[in-house]
């Protein structure tokens, strides 16, 4: 877990050092790139999450877990769903939604990983949940009061990636630790 938490801690540092730039003096207001900048990561993110829920649905159909697929799936399809706000608010604010492949995984906070075993799936998940919440805690902060219409909107998605965590977090106890080798 120590690799992950190194991960995560790189992450949350790339991802602030992007909002510094905008808080910089007392007469601060959004700035509207830097928004539509941070709005595509978020949206990178909900895409790969995406992504990785859908490949785990899959593989979890495939070794007979019919629980712990509907479940992927069904993040997977809300994890669209915040792809399609996201795209949504940066086209509103006159951006440009960047759905481009090249380069996705590099723009996610969170990262797309394929897994054998049912248990490593769950943890993967709940890994780059914890990043979202991480880093979606950190752009509520500093939008502040500057944009509040985009604050809402990640404050919603915030609250369901807690609810999808606390979901995985669930699904560990149930099927996870079979052994000490998570087989
Ligand atoms: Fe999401
Ligand atoms: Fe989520």
């Amino acid at each position: 877990m120590n690799t992950f938490k190194a991960d995560i801690e790189e992450i949350r540092r790339r991802a602030r050092e992007k909002m510094e730039d905008g808080a910089v003096t007392a007469f601060y207001k959004a700035d509207k790139d830097k928004v539509i900048e941070v709005l595509n990561e978020v949206l990178a993110t909900e895409l790969v999450c995406t992504l990785r829920y859908r490949n785990h649905y899959y593989n979890a159909k495939g070794i007979h877990s019919e629980a712990v697929a509907a479940e992927f799936l069904e993040h997977a399809k809300e994890e669209q769903q915040h792809a399609d706000l996201v795209a949504d608010r940066i086209a509103e604010l006159g951006g440009d939604p960047n759905f481009s492949p090249e380069g996705l995984s590099t723009r996610s906070h969170a990262e797309y990983k394929e897994c054998d075993t049912l248990e490593d799936m769950i943890r993967e998940d709940l890994v780059a949940e914890r990043i979202a919440i991480s880093t979606y805690g950190e752009i509520v902060r500093w939008l502040a009061n500057d944009d509040p219409t985009t604050r809402r909107m990640i404050e919603e998605i915030l609250a369901k990636e807690e609810e999808h965590a606390d979901d995985l977090a669930n699904l560990l106890v149930r099927f996870g630790g079979h052994d000490a080798n998570g087989h």
